[in-house]
């Protein structure tokens, strides 16, 4: 049996219904990426939100997410970014922010796979930071999970994605992080947002990505911050069922495929500023 997992990412709604980043009206892009998400005609079994989820901070903001994300919200779990206020994302979110104040995260099996959600969040940062107590909470649970297949989400990625201004906001101090991915076996992904635009690379036996924003996307391997005339999308997991059973750790190799869906063409073109 194949499981699906779906994740969006940075998706900079605003309270206000036109407001825009870029010249790209967020909450549009967003519902029209949503109906490109029900024309895949996919089930799916878990749905991801890496960050990012309002532009402005606001209360009203996570309820229109809320709202738009509805027929999704009994199997969503929701991680902040750098735009986000996480008090604000707990109360509006409940049911799909686990933990606390100090850092949001979820741990969860689906399909013989784990999806862990972590924590980069520093507030008034753009930069991120994996926090000590998130760290040790990430690694008891990849010891409690040893034998699962894994894929770890987080906003910030653990490693550079190549444009020099964007890596310049990424994860301070990402060594413990790279260190544990690397001695996790288990941990086959880590999928991340942040720089609004697709990437894949490598940490140990991990694949690293990122996926591009539901809004805006800047151009790849860019110094400079440089908007992309490309369609905005999200990822697509197709995770083959693993039989962990006896197994203290994974020594196969389970079979698992992903890919970038964007929407067929670009309705609200960016602008450079
Ligand atoms: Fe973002």
């Amino acid at each position: 049996m194949t499981t699906f997992v779906l994740q969006l990412s940075d998706l900079h709604v605003f309270a206000e219904t036109g407001a825009a980043v870029r010249g790209v009206p967020t909450r549009a892009s967003l519902i029209e990426v949503l109906e490109k998400v029900r024309e895949t005609g996919l089930s799916f079994d878990r749905v991801v939100v890496s960050g990012d989820l309002t532009h402005d901070e606001q209360p009203e903001s996570y309820r229109v997410v809320a709202e738009l994300l509805e027929e999704w919200l009994d199997r969503c779990h929701v991680i902040p970014g750098n735009h986000d206020d996480r008090a604000l994302l707990r109360e509006v979110l409940v049911d799909q922010t686990d933990g606390s104040d100090d850092g949001i995260r979820f741990s969860v099996a689906t399909g013989g796979w784990r999806l862990i959600g972590i924590d980069t969040h520093v507030p008034g940062e753009v930069s991120g930071r994996v926090a000590p107590a998130m760290l040790e909470w990430l690694e008891s649970e990849l010891e409690r999970h040893p034998g699962e297949p894994t894929i770890l989400f987080a906003h910030h990625p653990p490693i550079p994605v190549g444009s020099a201004w964007l890596d310049g906001l990424g994860l301070l101090d990402p060594e413990p992080l790279r260190e544990l991915i690397c001695r996790s076996r288990q941990v086959r992904v880590v999928s991340c947002g942040h720089v609004h635009q697709e990437f894949c690379g490598r940490l140990g036996e991990a694949v690293v990505m990122t996926v591009p924003s539901t809004g805006v996307q800047f151009i790849p391997l860019e110094a400079t911050s440089r908007v992309d005339a490309i369609a905005p999308g999200f990822r697509v997991f197709a995770l083959e069922n693993f039989d962990t059973a006896g197994d203290a750790t994974v020594e196969q190799d389970p079979a698992w495929t992903s890919r970038v869906v964007r929407l067929a063409g670009v309705t609200y073109p960016a602008v450079d500023e």
